[in-house]
Order: C-alpha cells, then structure tokens, then sequence
C-alpha cells in the first residue's frame, strides 16, 4: 500500500469500530472492511487498543497513511468536544495517541468532516465548484462545509442554536427513532434546519448523509428549501473514504485542515 494511491480509513462509530484500506484513485475499498465491536466504556486508550487490533488484522504496511474519524471538534490532533462519546476525550490529543499506539503516523479528523470531504471527491456532490454543505444525520448532527474543493474543518453545524434548542437535539436521526417521528414530521423539523444554514449561507447545494440516508426517498423531498439538495451516495464507506484520502494528502502536505 506504500503508494500514494492507496491508504487506511477508520471510523470511531457509537457501536462499531470499522476500517478498510482504500484505493483513492476511486474512491472504492480495496478490501473488505474490518470490524470491532466499540469497547464500553469507549475511552480513548480502549479505542486505541481496538484499532490496534484492526491495524494488525488487515497487515498494514508500515508507511502507510491512516486516516481516523472521531465523532468531534478535532484541532491539530486533539479532540476539543465530546458532545456524544465519553468525555475523556476532550483535551486527548488523538494524533499522538493513536500514533504511538499503532505505531506509524496517524491523522485524526472529525468524522462528518471527512465524510462530506469524501462526498464531495468522489460522491454527490463529485467536483463540485461552489459551496457545499454536507450534513450527517445520526446521533448527532454533523457538517462539512466544502468550498471549490476545500474543506473548511469543524464547522459543528448540527450545534447551531434554533429556537432556543441545540439543533441536533431535535432533528437528528436518533430523536426521530426516540420519538418515533413520522417522515413527514421529521421533515418538518429538517425543513427548519436547512432553511437556518440556507439563510446563514447562501450553499449552491446541500448533501443529506449519515446512515439514514439509504432512505432518502422517504423523507428528503419533504424537506422545503430553495438550495437544490440530494443524499450522500458513499453511505456508511464515506467517513472511512474521507478519512484515508485526508491522511494521505497531509502525509503529502496538502492536507486542508487547520
Ligand atoms: C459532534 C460533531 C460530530 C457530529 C456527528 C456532533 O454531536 O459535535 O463533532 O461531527 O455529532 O457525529
């Protein structure tokens, strides 16, 4: 895997721990994906020694890049917000952590970062020129904001304050699975959501992910905005794709990330 084609994509999931080699000339596994359960309590030296045993079982060499998507704010390595996963982990620098832990060079990016970047590389928003903004609808909300190809990081859109709530509490995926919300209802309130970010920032297109996103055409034509927006098309590959390809564009120095 020593070529500048290929590198490793993990992703740090509420139940799973998932990684696969990926070929960045398309985008595509080059391999099937390894799984882990997510240890509990998932600290960061228990994640690490799990991904420990991902690296191992796939028989990485040892110069190639690994990319890992954590589900927070995360800043030169280190994870500064833990809104959903055990708060041991903010102040954690992850890079260095995982990095000795594994050891061969690794690169932490926030997951949603990565997996809109991914989106936009080689999914529905594939060459996009304008500014795209990809949200991951899951326990959380998360955000990427691509602008002509670059990402800008750790926008943390699903946080925006609507209404006096934290968006995420009331239109994620998992409040719609906790309150048994009908689509149309759902919609609703992603109606609400989208038009906050339309009007915060004017996007050319707005890309829907996370996993619900496999029922798209249940629930995101009910959602009413003027900004054209569509599913993700990478599904649950694109935190592990994003996360590859930014790994191995900062082991090139071309990493986007602050
Ligand atoms: C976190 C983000 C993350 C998103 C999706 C949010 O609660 O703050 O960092 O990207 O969930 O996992």
């Amino acid at each position: 895997m020593a070529d500048s084609s290929h590198a490793f994509g993990i992703d740090f999931g509420g139940s799973g721990i998932k990684g696969a080699p990926v070929d960045l000339s398309r985008g595509e596994f080059a391999a099937d994906r390894i799984r882990i359960e997510t240890p509990q309590p998932a600290t960061p030296e228990a994640v690490a020694a799990v991904m420990h045993e991902l690296v191992r079982e796939a028989g990485l060499p040892k110069d190639a890049p690994v990319g890992v998507t954590v589900p927070g704010v995360v800043r030169r390595g280190t994870v500064l917000s833990a809104a959903n996963i055990d708060r041991a982990w903010i102040g954690t620098n992850a890079d260095a952590l995982f990095t000795r832990t594994l050891e061969r060079s690794v690169h932490v990016v926030n997951d949603a970062d990565a997996a809109g970047y991914a989106e936009v590389r080689y999914g529905a928003a594939k060459d996009h020129a304008g500014l795209v903004i990809v949200t991951t609808l899951g326990t959380g909300i998360g955000s990427a904001l691509v602008f002509g190809g670059r990402l800008l990081p750790n926008t943390e859109l699903g946080h925006l304050e609507i209404d006096g709530h934290d968006a995420e509490t009331k239109a994620a995926n998992s409040v719609r699975e906790k309150h048994d919300l009908s689509w149309e209802d759902w919609a609703q309130r992603l109606t609400v959501y989208y038009r906050t970010l339309e009007k915060l920032f004017s996007p050319d297109l707005f890309v829907v992910g996370g996993g619900v996103s496999k029922k798209a055409d249940k629930f995101v034509h009910l959602i009413d905005v003027r900004t054209p927006i569509v599913p993700a098309e990478l599904g649950n590959r694109a935190g592990i794709v994003g996360a590859a390809l930014l790994a191995r564009d900062e082991q090139q120095g071309a990493a986007p990330l602050a």
